[in-house]
């Protein structure tokens, strides 16, 4: 079996996704004739000529500018179960979608709009799929930490269905410890915490991550490898990584997915998992960021089956869960040996 066809029928959970990250042009499209909205291009041709990103920031404008369409519960319902049926394509068996509260409240939308459509959604998901989730807030990095309370205080009647916060948006020049308090206040309240660091921003922000807001999965991480004693550090403590190639290939943080980090991190014992990130926005989605990867960096079946099994290992199921998609994973790399 080909290490394409290996990748493809390899069960995996996806842990790094931004929801509004995977709307296609043709949804766009649909919604903003849905709901009325204009939007500054005349064809899905012309939205994918203008995914042509050189940093963050550059995407950032275009992302939420792609948001505006999203208006009703339905649009979001529909959002999340047109990512499922994509993902349950690649088979993702399992995973923890991120949502930017604010950039919906921000335009009018109660925060219900964007939790209950997105909940309905995943619930479809489960039942048409049979692929379990679980719904991670972020909040925006480039608002104050006084906006990050409010919206965890909107978010107190979806707690219960909410997994945990995350930190997304601009990140230079708005470091982990800008959102010190309300980072704390989650961990109180029992949720989860993991957050952006390292991808374009320095290790002092990795650190700060993990010192300062006490997470518990690292989003990205790749500037991390710029120091030695960090590396050290995510290996010991057996810090997940959400690394996604694809992303960085579009977002400009690697020239060449050849110069891509992910051997040498797996090199120093660095617990990486493969993501699409906004896979509607970089040109793949997981099983696409697996193939290139491995294309690129010349990936064994064993590295590929090793990140598949940390995909479930670093994700937030529990333990008898994470232990029965373990399984699925040895199972298949048993029949394809
Ligand atoms: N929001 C959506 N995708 C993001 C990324 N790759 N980095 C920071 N914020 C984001
Ligand atoms: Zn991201």
């Amino acid at each position: 079996m080909s290490l394409d066809a290996y990748i493809a029928g390899l069960p995996k959970a996806e842990l790094h996704l931004h929801i509004e990250g995977s709307l296609e042009p043709e949804l766009m499209f649909e919604l903003a004739r849905r709901n009325k909205v204009s939007i500054p291009f005349d064809s899905v041709e012309a939205v994918r000529a203008a995914y042509d990103f050189s940093n963050l920031q550059d995407f950032l404008d275009i992302y939420y500018a792609g948001a505006e369409v999203l208006r009703t519960e339905q649009d979001f319902h529909d959002l999340a179960l047109a990512y499922f049926r994509r993902a349950a394509a690649d088979n993702v068996r399992h995973a923890e979608i991120f949502f930017d509260p604010q950039t919906h409240t921000d335009r009018g939308l109660p925060f219900g709009v964007a939790a209950d459509g997105l909940l309905s959604g995943m619930k479809a998901a489960e039942t048409e799929l049979g692929v379990t989730s679980k719904l991670i807030l972020c909040f925006l990095r480039h608002l104050d930490e006084a906006a990050a309370i409010d919206t965890l205080n909107a978010a107190e009647p979806w707690l219960d269905r909410i997994a945990g916060v995350g930190l997304d948006s601009s990140e230079v020049g708005h470091p982990p410890s800008k959102f010190r308090h309300v980072f704390e206040r989650a961990g109180h309240m029992g949720l989860k915490r993991v957050a952006h660091a390292g991808e374009e921003g320095p290790p002092a922000y990795v650190w700060e991550a993990l010192d300062v807001l006490q997470i518990d999965r690292m989003d990205h991480g790749n500037r991390s490898m710029e120091d030695p004693r960090l590396i050290e550090r995510l290996a010991d403590e057996r810090m997940t990584l959400t690394v996604c190639p694809l992303s960085n290939l579009k977002l400009c943080v690697v020239r060449d997915l050849k110069d891509h980090p992910v051997p040498e991190m797996l090199r120093r014992g660095i617990h990486v998992t493969l993501n699409s990130d906004d896979p509607a926005y970089f040109g793949g989605y997981v099983n696409d960021n697996y193939r290139r990867l491995a294309d690129a960096v010349g990936l064994s079946r064993e590295q590929v089956t090793l990140m598949a099994r940390n995909s479930f290992e670093g994700s937030f199921l529990d333990a008898a869960d994470k232990a029965a998609r373990i399984a699925e994973v040895e199972a298949w790399a048993a029949r394809s040996a």
